[in-house]
């Protein structure tokens, strides 16, 4: 208790649900997850390249431990008389990676965070269309609660004419969550003046 963490590494997190089923291995740092092991294909894959050089992984390591949670989560199901878990609601927040520009290359981060149970469906629209090109998300990231996070990326160019939603499903929630986000842009001094010196349509300026 009395040492201070700098770092936390999490080596191993398995996530094992009955729903699918579906299983999950990851190793994380500092909040960022690392790698995970494919457990279709067994094989371990770098969530950004840049990690690969860290080494690499065995996935057969990945897949006994995933026996192992089966196995005991078989045996907390029937002490727990299958009780189902409860639904958390999770909760959403959408941001772009940098400062927007109109026309410069960016990415919208979709961070959905208390999850559980660990099932959830993030996608993107655009001006209400579903977009999945640009599209990548991370995980399960863990959490101290027993929740998790997950994040989805989305890279677009800004334009004045494009709205985005991130939209999450969840059994937390009653309906999808739409978050929404548009890019904030000053509208330009000039334009402004005209608009007003206009005197014609002062309604321009909040639209
Ligand atoms: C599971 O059910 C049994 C038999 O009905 C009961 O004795 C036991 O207390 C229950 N366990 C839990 C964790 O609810
Ligand atoms: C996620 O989407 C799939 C396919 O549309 C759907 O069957 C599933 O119920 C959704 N999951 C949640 C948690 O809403």
């Amino acid at each position: 208790e009395d040492i201070v963490a700098d770092h936390v590494a999490s080596c191993g997190v398995n996530l094992y649900q009955f729903y699918g089923p579906s299983g999950q291995y990851t190793h994380e740092f500092d909040g960022d997850e690392q790698f995970y092991v494919d457990l279709e294909r067994k094989e371990t894959a770098w969530r950004w390249p840049e990690f690969s050089k860290f080494g690499g992984f065995d996935p057969q390591g990945a897949l006994r431990n995933m026996a192992v949670a089966k196995h005991n989560l078989n045996i907390m199901i029937k002490r727990y008389n299958s009780t189902a878990a409860t639904n958390e609601v999770p909760e959403v927040t959408v941001f772009s990676k940098s400062p927007v520009t109109l026309g410069q290359p960016n990415t919208l981060i979709c961070l959905v965070d208390n999850i559980f149970p660990p099932v959830v469906n993030i996608t993107w629209l655009s001006n209400g269309q579903s977009v999945t090109e640009g599209v990548s998300e991370t995980s399960f990231l863990s959490k101290s609660d027993h929740s998790f996070f997950k994040i989805s990326y989305l890279t677009f160019l800004p334009s004045a004419d494009e709205i985005y939603d991130c939209k999450v499903e969840h059994w937390g929630l009653d309906q999808p969550l739409l978050k929404h986000w548009e890019p904030e842009i000053p509208a330009p001094m000039s334009e402004l003046t005209e608009t007003v010196g206009g005197g014609g349509s002062l309604e321009v300026l909040f639209q």
